[in-house]
């Protein structure tokens, strides 16, 4: 059932383009150019009247949220917060009658999510859920929503549901933006031809796997690593240094590049491996900056960059070339060299990347 792969989640890795294609098929109309999502049909009036979108979930799902918030507040003009559902569910948050809550989880059972969930039905407010378990808990306390169909993930370390939940969100911000009239056609049409091209991509990507393994045998000695990104990636970097977390047992943060000289940059030294995702976009000057200032400090510096680049080459320890996109699409490319990197070297130091110790794939206690 593995299908030749020695893991399950290097399967999973693998397979992404293909369920990023199941998870468009039907709603991408390529000959149209036109994205639809039954629930924003079903219940237009709601989403189209939100006041803001609160955005609820954990670990991984929160990390797609977040990425959730860029695409929606850019492309639709909505205010959008995004919480973990375990502090939202305590902390006696405000929830009006307007507000859309999207809950995003793979399994459909976290229970904090849950919980979440009852509270903002018990307030008034209008639920969606970003769901992959079909018929779980929370798809069923949810008023609508949109299930991720990547097939069931079975790693503990989510990596094609992250993919999924981001390429959902992405339609979602379409179809919505498309009905509040908040992007031009040009640009939707850019995006909707850009996010069917991203499979190919994706696989594009997944060439790097020799590469990468090779390069995961000189970080097993790390005891820290930091993960640095901007914009869209940089919940990529959270994502990044959440799967070598828990799957490899290295302390792993990630960081928005330009915070590191607010307090990270002394944790770095010549032992220190340090991951950015330099990617030819919009903070691209910024980030060569971010890169020199790690250099300067005698930190080794793994540069994810947009193939052809020469400028990080010259400056970076090691560079993984990737296909070139849209910026917005950018953490569906870029997330996979980061999951093979967080398998390989988990496999180096000979873990178990399919059972990590302490975790479980639903976490239906509080
Ligand atoms: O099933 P959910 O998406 O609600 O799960 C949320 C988290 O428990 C989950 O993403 C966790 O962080 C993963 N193990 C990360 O790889």
């Amino acid at each position: 059932e593995k299908g030749g792969y020695p893991y399950f989640m290097l399967k999973e890795i693998f397979e992404q383009p293909d369920c990023l294609l199941d998870c468009m098929r039907g709603r991408i109309n390529i000959d149209a150019d036109n994205v639809t999502l039954s629930a924003v049909i079903d219940h237009k009036d709601k989403l189209l009247s939100a006041s803001r979108f609160i955005i609820v979930a954990c670990g991984t799902s929160w990390h797609a949220g977040l990425i959730g918030q860029q695409l929606i507040e850019n492309y639709c003009r909505i205010p959008v917060y995004v919480e973990y559902a375990s502090e939202f569910r305590y902390r006696n948050p405000v929830i009006l009658p307007t507000d859309v809550v999207i809950a995003i989880s793979q399994s459909g059972e976290t229970a904090d999510t849950l919980a979440a969930i009852e509270l903002a039905r018990k307030q008034g407010a209008f639920v969606f859920g970003i769901c992959n378990s079909v018929g779980a808990s929370i798809p069923r306390a949810t008023h609508t929503g949109a299930y991720i169909h990547v097939g069931p993930e079975i790693g503990v370390a989510s990596t094609k549901a992250f993919t999924g939940q981001v390429t959902v969100l992405a339609m979602l911000t379409l179809a919505l933006a498309k009905a509040r009239g908040t992007i031009s056609q040009d640009e939707y049409v850019k995006m909707v031809r850009e996010l069917v091209a991203i499979p190919e991509k994706m696989k594009e990507a997944l060439k790097a796997n020799e590469q990468i393994a090779q390069m995961a045998k000189i970080f097993t000695y790390a005891h820290n690593c930091l993960y640095l990104g901007r914009g869209y990636c940089y919940p990529v970097a959270l994502e990044g240094a959440l799967k070598l977390k828990e799957i490899s047992y290295i302390h792993a943060e990630g960081y928005p590049a330009a915070e590191m000289k607010h307090g990270p940059i002394a944790l770095i030294d010549s032992e220190m491996p340090v991951f950015v995702i330099a990617t030819r976009n919009g903070m691209y000057e910024k980030l060569i900056s971010n890169i020199q200032e790690v250099k300067a400090r005698q930190g080794r510096v793994i540069a994810l960059v947009t193939k052809g680049d020469t400028k990080i080459r010259d400056l970076a320890d090691e560079v993984i070339e990737l296909p070139e996109t849209m910026e917005c699409f950018e953490p569906l490319v870029v997330s996979v060299p980061l999951q093979l990197l967080a398998y390989h070297i988990a496999v180096c130091k000979g873990k178990d990347v399919d059972q990590p110790r302490n975790l479980a794939k639903s976490v239906t206690v509080e």
